[in-house]
């Protein structure tokens, strides 16, 4: 229940005629606990003035003029005891505010934040002395003007954050960006800023606090990271590359230069077989026969080894092309079903894909041999915008994990720098007992031609 003005009056109004007819310290008592009351009453510092000012009308004016000097004196001492409480609530908010100040002040300067605390509507704005700090400037040097700091940012970046600070003002999103900004000796430096205003009934922002903090040495760590893997990467595909061309070249030679050799060296031995003379042809045509087979065997195994190094076929013909003969041979060589769903027609794969995606499906179908003991084999090559998915599932005993941890286990670890090399992923589900499935996924943009995009 709230006391009226006029029922507060009253009772001051009489407190304080005890008070000067008596002068006794318990009219202090009442005096305090009238100005307690009226704290707890909401009632201002001009309502306590009204109240002095009408008890100077009720006692000192009327007074004879003689007495009056006294009745000023002794009424302000009363007034000072009912402003007693507001003084101490006031001295209270004080303390508080000033813990809470140090707290945020410790809290952030543990971080080694610089802060800035910022009006939008008069767009007065205060910078910490850390916070010039990290712009290279002591305290004096910058001046707490917004301009000051928006001119040290990288040009680059301005845009960014000015976005993301208005959609924080109106739309209160979230205000978390990182920038660079020049010091005053013109090293540039890397700040992660976060900030969050205060909006009014009105939803119109009075003020904005928030603080940066100094990444540069994250960033360049980060960097260097993100420049060596690249480095690696590109080192990984040259090595690639150059075993693909070397592989190539060793290729060519079996099939062109030693498969020709031996083909002449089969002719040459057939002219053997023929004496002008129609005698008995020497060697025995027995012995003749053994060195043909032998040397059929050998034009093969060449062509094999030709063809396993470096696929002619894949230049020749292409891939799919490349990719059909190579489950003719695996199902005729292994006895496991190949089911093949290829639909990939309308791909124009560039050059440089189709040995990386062919090697992928060669080491898959290799594994598939080597540790699933299926039976059968489902190979899928499509085309499903803005990828290619090639996923050969077979049923057979499948794995614990997808087996990249082995330790001398290079197959996985190839086919996916492959897929990387190509923009793509490889995915592996497997199980125990529930067959194993690869996919391959890969970005058509990196493996068409360009022509065709
Ligand atoms: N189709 C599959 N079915 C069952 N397990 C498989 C299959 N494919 C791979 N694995 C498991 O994953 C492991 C890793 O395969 P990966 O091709 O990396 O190595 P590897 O075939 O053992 O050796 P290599 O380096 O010669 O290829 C295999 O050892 C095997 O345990
Ligand atoms: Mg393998």
């Amino acid at each position: 229940m709230t006391t009226p003005l006029s029922v507060l009056r009253a009772e001051y109004l009489s407190a304080l005629r005890a008070y000067l007819e008596r002068e006794s310290e318990a009219g202090f008592a009442q005096a305090y606990e009238l100005g307690r009351q009226a704290m707890i009453d909401a009632m201002g510092l001009l309502d306590m003035a009204a109240l002095h000012r009408a008890a100077l009308d009720a006692f000192v004016l009327p007074a004879p003029a003689a007495d009056r000097a006294r009745l000023l004196e002794a009424a302000s001492t009363f007034f000072n005891e009912l402003l007693a409480p507001f003084e101490l609530s006031i001295e209270g908010y004080r303390a508080a505010l000033a813990a809470s100040e140090e707290r945020f002040q410790l809290a952030v300067s543990g971080a080694m934040a610089g802060l800035w605390d910022w009006n939008p509507q008069t767009d007065e704005i205060y910078f910490s002395p850390h916070f010039k700090r990290i712009m290279g400037y002591d305290d004096s040097e910058l001046p707490n003007e917004r301009q000051a700091h928006l001119q040290a940012i990288e040009v680059q970046d301005l845009e960014r954050i000015t976005q993301s600070l208005q959609s924080h003002l109106d739309e209160r999103r979230v205000y978390d960006v990182e920038y660079r900004i020049r010091t005053k000796l013109g090293e540039l430096r890397w700040v992660h800023a976060q900030g969050q205003a205060m909006w009014n009934e009105n939803g119109v922002p009075y003020r904005m606090v928030g603080w940066i903090l100094d990444i540069t040495d994250r960033k360049r760590n980060e960097e260097a990271l993100h420049a060596s893997r690249e480095e690696m990467r590109r080192l990984s595909a040259h090595v690639q590359h150059v075993r693909e061309e070397e592989k190539a070249r060793i290729a060519r030679e079996l099939h062109d230069d030693l498969g020709q050799q031996l083909t002449a060296l089969k002719m040459a031995t057939s002219m053997l077989d023929y004496r002008a003379d129609g005698k008995k042809p020497w060697p025995p045509k027995e012995a003749l026969g053994g060195i043909y087979a032998m040397i059929d065997e050998l034009v093969r195994s060449v062509r094999h080894i030709a063809a396993d190094l470096h696929p002619v076929i894949l230049e020749d013909l292409g891939l799919i092309p490349a990719i059909e003969n190579l489950i003719d041979e695996f199902s005729a060589r292994y006895r496991i079903r190949v089911v093949r769903r290829i639909e990939a027609g309308t791909i124009a794969f560039n050059r440089e894909c189709r040995i990386e995606m062919f090697r992928i499906v060669q080491e898959a179908l290799t594994n598939v041999a080597r540790h699933s003991g299926a039976t059968e084999v489902v190979l899928e090559f499509l085309r499903e915008d803005p990828h290619c998915i090639v996923r050969i599932a077979d049923n057979g005993r499948g794995a614990v994990h997808d087996g990249s941890k082995g330790r001398h286990s290079f197959g996985l670890l190839g086919m996916r720098e492959r897929a990387t090399l190509l923009g793509g992923e490889i995915r592996i589900l497997t199980q125990p007992g529930a067959g194993f499935v690869l996919t391959a996924i890969f970005p058509l943009a990196s493996i068409e031609t360009k022509d065709a995009r």
